[in-house]
């Protein structure tokens, strides 16, 4: 990165979101930042500190309207968007049977519908800029089967659908969307799935975390930081233009 951006973070209050924002708030480039999520004060907590202006937007992401409205928000206050993260989201740990359809619908709307809205209403923005970056934390449940997340794992695999379809689409204005698809991440999110666990199985939060660190490449769960240091990586390396994917290498080749 070598010049100012102005930047749009979803899920910014905790976990991921928040690792994101705290790195680049202390950018010496003074990037402008909005961050959004439901939690006003989790976001308030989230900017401080920040050397570049901030715009805080507290809304429901799943709300039909609401990604149009926060894109427009940005828009005003800044003429534009450079950067946009959609990280917001939600994983109800369940048996299929006990996937009610409550469940379905509203892991569907945050993983799925919004970062699709957020993509639409974004596009002729960057299009007119002729350059822009999209990046979805998706999930490696959005690539490959796992127990107890059918919704989930449904609404995952179908923003990657969103992303590889929208990075070939766009390519050619000189707008990246790419996909990050971590393995387990110790955020607030995988604290409440240890929990609703522990809940069915009777063991204690200590043996599922190491269970899950077991069952990652590393053998450990990854940090927010981790995730956040790749997802701002595709900022930089797209400048040229030249959409990547972590997983599928030829996405951003196709015109
Ligand atoms: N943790 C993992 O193991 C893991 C692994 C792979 C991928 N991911 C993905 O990474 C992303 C971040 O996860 P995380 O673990 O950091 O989760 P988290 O700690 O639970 O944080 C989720 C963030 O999303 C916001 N959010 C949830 N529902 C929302 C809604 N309806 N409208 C607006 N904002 C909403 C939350 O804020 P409010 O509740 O205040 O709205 C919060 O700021 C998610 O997309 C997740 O699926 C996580």
């Amino acid at each position: 990165m070598d010049r100012q951006l102005r930047i749009l973070v979803t899920g910014a209050g905790r976990g991921i979101g928040k690792a994101i924002v705290s790195q680049l708030k202390n950018d010496p480039l003074k990037h402008k930042i909005a961050v959004t999520a439901r939690t006003e004060s989790e976001l308030n907590e989230v900017v401080i500190g920040a050397l570049g202006e901030t715009l805080v937007i507290a809304a429901d992401a799943t709300s039909v309207n609401i990604p149009n409205e926060i894109i427009s928000k940005v828009v005003a206050a800044w003429g534009g968007i450079d950067v946009i993260i959609l990280n917001a989201g939600e994983a109800d740990v369940q048996k299929i049977e006990d996937t009610t359809d409550a469940i379905w619908e509203k892991t569907l709307a945050i993983n799925t519908t919004a970062p699709f809205r957020f993509i639409r209403a974004v596009t002729p923005i960057m299009k007119t800029q002729n350059s822009g970056r999209v990046i979805v934390i998706a999930s490696i449940a959005g690539l490959m089967g796992e127990a107890f997340v059918t919704a989930y794992a449904a609404s995952k695999h179908a923003v990657v659908g969103v992303v590889r379809a929208s990075a070939v689409e766009l390519n050619k204005y000189g707008i990246t969307v790419n996909a990050l698809c971590p393995g387990y991440v110790d955020t607030p999110m995988l604290d409440k799935g240890l929990d609703v666990t522990a809940a069915r199985t009777g063991k204690t939060r200590d043996e599922l975390r190491a269970a899950l660190a077991l069952k990652q490449p590393g053998g450990r769960l990854l940090t927010s930081d981790e995730v956040a240091s790749a997802a701002i990586d595709f900022i930089s390396n797209g400048e040229t233009g030249q959409a990547r994917w972590l997983d599928a290498t030829t996405i951003g080749e196709k015109k």
